[in-house]
């Protein structure tokens, strides 16, 4: 046959047979990401640093493994070959030998880019180079990729972001796929087949619950976003996430709020991308994200996303079905109040309909720990009392 026949025949196939990488992020993906905190103002040593605190503070010991440059980590052109070029000034060593860098850490490399022609930040996008921008991350050992959804114009969300899960898969290298098109063309319907995360909303930013507009669109804060996306929590699972987007923790909110969120995020099953600062945070900051009791909520190899049990009184009372017929129960005090919460475990039998998970703990007597405080609390026999300060939050996890 004649060559160029058996190439067309053999990139048929490959498209034909293309699917995302199976076996990635089969619980919510941990890392660190760029953008909350420095925008594009990025470069070669503040990411070495990171990746060192990364091994200090015992983080990826807690768990987290991606280290992801965001935007403005290109030049504004493309080299002669139509090649994307790490920014000669802000990486003079080229990404490989940061990947390589990340790498020797025992730790993983994410890059960010964007289905349009540009990215939100005006460089170059993959649109029409998907495969070759594949190809250029396979080749520098990238494991991860952000994948935005400006200057997009008309084309159609899902089968962009499916022309880049195919051109990844076709470069061969292993790559959590990470969709951030904000919700706006429902990922949780598609994305399954695509990717292994998707942003569910417009992006976060350091308030507990505020909208602030910026024109054409707008950001929103941590409990802005639970409410927005509270209902779509049959869509996750191992190796397909909602992504509630990168964390606020450290970023300027109380340290209750900053331990709800975490909690909240871990109950949701969402990735857990740190944005803050890594090389200036307080112990609080780091006792919180570094919380392997509430991590383990997280990554729980069940994978199903938690969800709101009742908000009467202002407390929210979420809960998640965990592995071993255990569960986490949250509960976040609303109010500017401290208050003296009661909670009666036998007036509130749990359930779970979607995944057919109930528990009446009239019938048993499950242990309680709490997660927050790392004590245990007895059992289900007794009402769980706590003192919760306004804005945070106790988390505990029951079984036998
Ligand atoms: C937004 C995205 C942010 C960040 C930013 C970079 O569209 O939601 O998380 O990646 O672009 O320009």
């Amino acid at each position: 046959m004649n060559k160029k026949i058996v190439l067309f025949l053999f990139l048929l196939s490959l498209n034909i047979n293309a699917q995302k990488f199976d076996g990635l992020a089969e619980t919510p993906p941990m890392g660190w990401n760029s953008w909350n905190t420095f925008g594009t103002d990025i470069n070669e040593k503040l990411v070495k640093d990171i990746a060192d605190q990364f091994i200090e503070l015992g983080l990826k010991d807690a768990g987290y493994e991606y280290i992801v440059l965001d935007d403005g980590w290109m030049s504004k052109e493309r080299d002669v070959n139509g090649d994307l070029v790490a920014d000669p000034i802000k990486f003079p060593s080229g990404m490989k030998v940061l990947a390589d860098y990340i790498h020797s850490k025992g730790l993983k490399f994410g890059l960010y880019n964007c289905a349009g022609s540009k990215t939100c930040a005006g460089y170059p996008g993959s649109r029409g180079h998907e495969y070759q921008d594949a190809k250029l991350y396979a080749s520098w050992e990238v494991d991860y990729l952000k994948y935005d959804w400006c200057n997009t114009g008309k084309i159609n969300a899902e089968s962009a972001y499916i022309t880049m899960r195919d051109a990844l898969k076709a470069a061969g290298r292993p790559v959590v796929f990470s969709i951030c098109e904000w919700g706006d063309n429902e990922p949780w319907k598609w994305g399954k087949e695509v990717g292994h995360l998707w942003r569910a909303t417009g992006d976060i930013i350091n308030c507990w619950d505020c909208e602030i507009g910026h024109g054409s669109w707008s950001s929103s804060g941590v409990w802005t976003i639970i409410n927005m996306r509270k209902d779509i929590r049959e869509s996750a699972g191992p190796g397909h996430w909602n992504d509630f987007d990168m964390m606020e923790v450290g970023n300027g909110m109380t340290a209750a709020e900053d331990r709800s969120h975490f909690v909240m995020w871990s109950m949701l099953a969402s990735p857990l991308i740190m944005g803050n600062d890594l090389r200036e945070m307080s112990k609080e900051t780091l006792s919180t994200l570094i919380n392997k009791e509430v991590i383990s909520v997280n990554q729980d190899k069940l994978g199903i996303q938690g969800f709101r049990f009742s908000n009467e009184n202002k407390m929210e009372i979420w809960i998640k079905p965990l592995d071993n017929n255990q569960w986490a129960l949250s509960f976040v005090n609303m109010s500017d109040d401290a208050v003296d919460f009661v909670f009666d475990w036998q007036k509130h039998p749990l359930s779970d309909d979607v995944n057919g998970r109930y528990l009446d703990l009239n019938k048993e007597v499950y242990e309680v720990r709490d997660l927050t405080h790392h004590q245990n609390l007895g059992d289900t026999s007794k009402k769980l009392k706590a003192k919760i300060a306004s804005h945070d939050v106790v988390v505990v996890r029951i079984g036998k």
